[in-house]
């Protein structure tokens, strides 16, 4: 039987999950195939480090970016290094030297993307990335082929495993932010810098990615709204359980006429919705298509196995458009087309509900001083309760507003942050 040959750029947390996979299921991958996969080389950093699973004798381990590239026995390079600067080079040499590409690199799709589209199509080659996108969820191939024909409407869900961890161990354990941090990082959901978990970048990173896949654009990060889980505290958590809500880390793009508006944001989710339940590493997207109507995707969104499971179907994917003699892979789902600016809606005119919680001294008139500015700025309070004790510096205040525009809420909330009587900045977050 024939053999595809991989060189693999990166075998830590996925690299090592998709050398699981292919040894699990080998016979099945070649069932389905018709030909073999094996893993010929191996580019990692650090020679010596002991891996967290064998590849056997056979396979080279190097440290030279250059040995995957320049060997003509390798079919697929597949990058699961992350990072910017090394992973870009190893792929637009790959490129060059006709390799097709694998890469689970949502970061460097988000900033990079658009070049790298443009060299695969130089090149004739495939550039595959299910995996950079919610870890084990068939989201891209989704996007790009199931619902080819539908209009999407609106798009959101939780896209990173690390935040949804953290969020759901403090509602359900009354974990603490650092430890459940921790936790991730050991169990190989977290990036190597995990602030770009915690602060939303990752999951800008795969909405950007998303956004393209949907409606053919580009989304720069740039414009995207980004707000983290840093300022989500158990104070914050409890409130909205009083309330009927959990907090999860969401990211979305809807239209909005001819436009788009999209951003990533801690949002208080109805505790009856599905996405409210979706705990730990899981992820889960829900899509509105025109013509499908509403789709909903769930599975894990970080780790070796999901991801590596994603990987893999990429590469199998890639090995079906070779047999089938391939030559011009349409790797971005409008036929390879140059990818436009997106039309946005400002941020600032995106309207949602919110969550208000003012740390306010507990005095005569600050309730009335708060719900007055909010008249002024047409936010209109829906339910508001103060809690604390006689005499404390602050005492929390927390209002839930109906639909207002984000321009309102912030105008608002600066006239408030500046008033004598807040003792701390208002925290803010949206409402699903
Ligand atoms: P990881 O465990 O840190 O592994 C990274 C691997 O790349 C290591 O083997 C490292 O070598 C190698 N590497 C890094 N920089 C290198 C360089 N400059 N030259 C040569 N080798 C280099 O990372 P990971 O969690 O597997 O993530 C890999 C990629 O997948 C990232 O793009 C990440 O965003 C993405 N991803 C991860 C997950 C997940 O759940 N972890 C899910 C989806 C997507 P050493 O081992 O020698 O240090
Ligand atoms: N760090 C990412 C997460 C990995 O936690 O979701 C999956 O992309």
């Amino acid at each position: 039987m024939d053999v595809i040959k991989l060189g693999l750029g990166g075998f830590g947390t996925v690299g090592s999950g998709l050398a699981r996979i292919l040894d699990m299921n080998s016979e099945r991958i070649a069932k389905r195939l018709g030909k073999r996969i094996e893993i010929k080389s191996v580019l990692v950093r650090d020679l010596n480090k002991k891996r967290a699973f064998d590849l056997g004798p056979d396979v080279t381990f190097t440290d030279d970016p250059a040995v995957l590239v320049t060997d003509p026995e390798i079919d697929i390079v597949v990058e699961l290094m992350g990072g910017l600067d090394t992973a870009k080079d190893l792929i637009l040499n790959a490129f060059a030297a006709g390799k097709h590409v694998v890469t689970a690199n949502k970061h460097l799709l988000a900033e990079h993307g658009l070049e790298l589209f443009e060299a695969a199509k130089t090149h004739s080659v495939g550039l595959m990335f299910e995996s950079s996108c919610a870890g084990g969820i068939p989201i891209v191939q989704t996007l790009k082929e199931s619902l080819a024909g539908d209009e999407i409407i609106k798009m959101f869900g939780i896209m990173n495993g690390t935040a949804n961890y953290i969020l759901s161990e403090m509602t359900t354990k009354g974990m603490d932010f650092q430890t459940a941090l921790a936790d991730a990082q050991d169990l190989g959901y977290a990036e190597a810098d995990p602030t770009f978990d915690i602060e939303g970048f990752d999951t800008a990173h795969k909405l950007c990615v998303l956004i393209r896949m949907a409606y053919g654009v580009d989304y720069p990060l740039s414009e995207i709204p980004i707000q983290g889980i840093s300022s989500v505290t158990p104070m914050d958590i409890e409130f909205a359980r009083e309330f009927g809500y959990r907090i999860k880390l969401l990211a979305h793009v809807m239209k909005i006429g001819d436009k788009l508006e999209a951003g990533v944001h801690p949002a208080l989710v109805p505790y009856t919705y599905l996405i409210a339940r979706v705990g730990g590493n899981y992820n889960a997207v829900r899509l509105e298509g025109n013509a499908v109507g509403p789709i909903m995707l769930h599975g894990q969104g970080a780790g070796d196995m999901p991801t590596g499971s994603a990987v893999l179907a990429d590469i199998m994917n890639l090995i079906r458009k070779i047999n089938d003699g391939c030559t011009h892979p349409d790797n971005t789902g409008f036929c390879n087309q140059p990818i436009m600016l997106a039309d946005i809606l400002p941020p600032e005119q995106s309207e949602s509900k919110y969550y208000f919680r003012f740390t306010v001294a507990d005095r005569t008139g600050v309730m009335a001083a708060i719900t007055n500015s909010m008249a002024n700025h047409g936010v209109s309070i829906a339910q508001a309760v103060q809690k604390g004790e006689a005499g404390a510096e602050g005492v929390p205040l927390v209002i839930i507003t109906h639909e207002t525009s984000a321009e309102n809420v912030y105008a608002m909330s600066e006239e408030m942050d500046a008033m004598d009587f807040s003792v701390e900045p208002c925290v803010k977050f949206r409402i699903l």
